[in-house]
């Protein structure tokens, strides 16, 4: 049975996942409340473990591996799941929410992989959950968020590169999904579900490429955005999120845009 540790097992597509996982793994599943985590637990059985790790933290990632180490549960599968985004963007911009996107979202799987590197097998597999984000700031209003995806996915690519013969690295871009993290007032048609999202982790699982994406139609429709000037992708972006997010505040520059 393959060893798998999720981190953000307490919600959304990390929940998901661990429930999935384990009728043929043992997981362990970290988050920072308890009480979800019992409540998986309850539901999981015996092949569920579960902390409490605030993985924004060095010295929590610490005592988590000299948990792991003294539980005898190295793992062969390590799936960087938790994430936090904020509006970090307001009148000016809101450091102290940048630097706690960026430790949780970029630093966080950092702190984990520099305690495992020395610690596990040959072929053990570390997956990110990155987002369409990393390319091109999409949904999010604030700019930590797509610059922490951003800088996970190139320190999983230059970390690809430097261990391919070793270990695995693999890196999964998701679209919007419906979880607790996404504030949709109504969501779009090609809005996929947690239990999507989860299946398709297991089968990036099982292949062998470096890179997935889902859902796959919007990754189409964001490259062709790309390709377009910024002034015209933020437009469409900006109405379609206006149709989708009405809650999301609108920033001064947002507010040009939607006068064209
Ligand atoms: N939903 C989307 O549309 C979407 C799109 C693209 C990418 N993603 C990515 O998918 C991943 C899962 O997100 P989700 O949509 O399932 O969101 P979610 O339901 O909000 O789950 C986030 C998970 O991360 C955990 N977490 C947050 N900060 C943590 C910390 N400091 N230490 C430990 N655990 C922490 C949360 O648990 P606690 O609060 O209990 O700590 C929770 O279990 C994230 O990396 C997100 O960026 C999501």
């Amino acid at each position: 049975m393959k060893k798998i540790l999720i981190t953000g097992a307490s919600s959304g597509i990390g929940r998901t996942l661990a429930k999935k996982l384990i009728p043929y793994s043992q997981v362990w599943g970290v988050a920072r409340r308890k009480e979800p985590l019992l409540a998986l637990k309850k539901e999981c059985g015996r092949n569920l473990f579960v902390s409490s790790v605030d993985i924004s933290k060095e010295s929590a990632w610490k005592k988590l591996v000299n948990n792991l180490k003294r539980s005898n549960f190295i793992p062969d599968i390590v799936i960087f799941n938790a994430g936090i985004n904020d509006d970090d963007l307001k009148e000016n911009i809101i450091l102290e929410k940048t630097k706690k996107i960026m430790d949780t979202n970029f630093y966080g799987p950092l702190y984990g992989l520099r305690l495992f590197l020395p610690l596990v097998k040959p072929q053990t597999q570390f997956i990110a959950i990155s987002s369409f984000s990393a390319f091109r700031r999409n949904f999010s209003p604030g700019l930590g968020y797509a610059a922490s995806k951003s800088a996970l996915t190139l320190a999983f690519e230059s970390l690809h590169h430097k261990y391919k013969s070793k270990f695995i690295f693999k890196t999964i871009f998701f679209g919007p999904i419906k979880t607790p993290m996404t504030k949709f007032a109504k969501y779009p048609p090609l809005v996929k579900t947690a239990d999507e999202a989860a299946e398709f982790i297991i089968k990036a699982i099982e292949s062998t490429k470096s890179n997935y994406y889902f859902p796959r139609s919007v990754y189409y429709i964001l490259s062709i955005l790309r390709l377009m000037p910024m002034s015209l992708h933020e437009k469409i972006m900006l109405s379609v999120r206006q149709r989708y997010k009405d809650s999301s505040p609108l920033l001064p520059s947002h507010r040009i845009f939607r006068n064209f």
